[in-house]
């Protein structure tokens, strides 16, 4: 396979940037700098990007991705509505990591690892999310940040102890030890500040940063071994 296919089927870039990518002798192929996009190569050629191995089982992507509103969280949408996979391009399969209502914005994890992202939604290993609201009903009061963070009585059980602030009088920050379908929504509901937008900026160890919607960045090797960690509580 031609490197630049190879590369963008790894999740390295999209084909015309992974040329550039090789191009700018950012590449290796068994140890040599490769500036030939169309050199040919397979998972046994030892391709590495900035010396990091790509390809084979070292493979592995991680991307984090600032979800618009309006793009669904799944691989597929019956629908035809945009998905946050057709966002990051990459020539082999990727996954979301969990899920976010189709209004939310913010960060999701896309990834080919679907180990990690098992790991990571598991209920067991729920890393903690945080989620900006802004909300309807007036200036929060400490009152329903208190019951925010003690815990909220839902059709779906009590949830569980939660750390609330306010941002601004109708803008609240709440971080979530679990994952419930349309939580944050549910809990502002029941305190009277429906949410009338919902925005993910935290996600374990990750922060939503200055990533434009749209916009996706390849996790470094350190930043996913952070949230193994942060999965696995050490
Ligand atoms: N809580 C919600 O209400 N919606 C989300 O998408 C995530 C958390």
């Amino acid at each position: 396979m031609r490197l630049a296919k190879f590369l963008a089927h790894a999740g390295v870039a999209s084909r015309r940037a992974a040329e550039e990518v090789v191009r700018a002798g950012r590449v290796t192929v068994g140890g040599e700098v490769v500036r030939d996009p169309a050199r040919d190569v397979d998972a046994s050629s030892g391709v590495a990007v900035d010396g990091a191995p790509v390809g084979g089982p070292e493979g592995r992507v991680v991307h984090l991705l600032h979800k618009p509103a309006g793009v669904v969280s799944t691989a597929r949408d019956p629908q035809g509505r945009p998905t946050v996979v057709d966002l990051v391009p990459a020539g082999g399969r990727l996954y979301p990591v969990g899920r976010l209502d189709a209004d939310a914005t913010g960060l999701i994890l896309v990834t080919n690892d679907g180990e990690l992202a098992q790991l990571l939604t598991h209920p067991r290993h729920e890393v903690p999310r945080t989620y900006r609201a802004t909300v309807a009903g007036g200036p929060v009061s400490a009152a329903a940040l208190r019951r925010l963070r003690e815990g909220i009585e839902l059709e779906d059980g009590p949830t569980a102890p939660a750390r609330a602030r306010r941002v601004a009088g109708g803008v609240i920050e709440l971080e979530l030890h679990e994952g419930r379908n349309r939580q944050v929504k549910r809990m502002c509901a029941a305190v009277g500040h429906p949410v009338r937008a919902l925005q993910r900026v935290r996600f374990g160890p990750l922060r939503l940063g200055d990533l434009a919607p749209g916009e996706h960045r390849r996790l470094s090797a350190a930043e996913v071994e952070r949230l193994r960690r942060a999965a696995l509580g050490r």
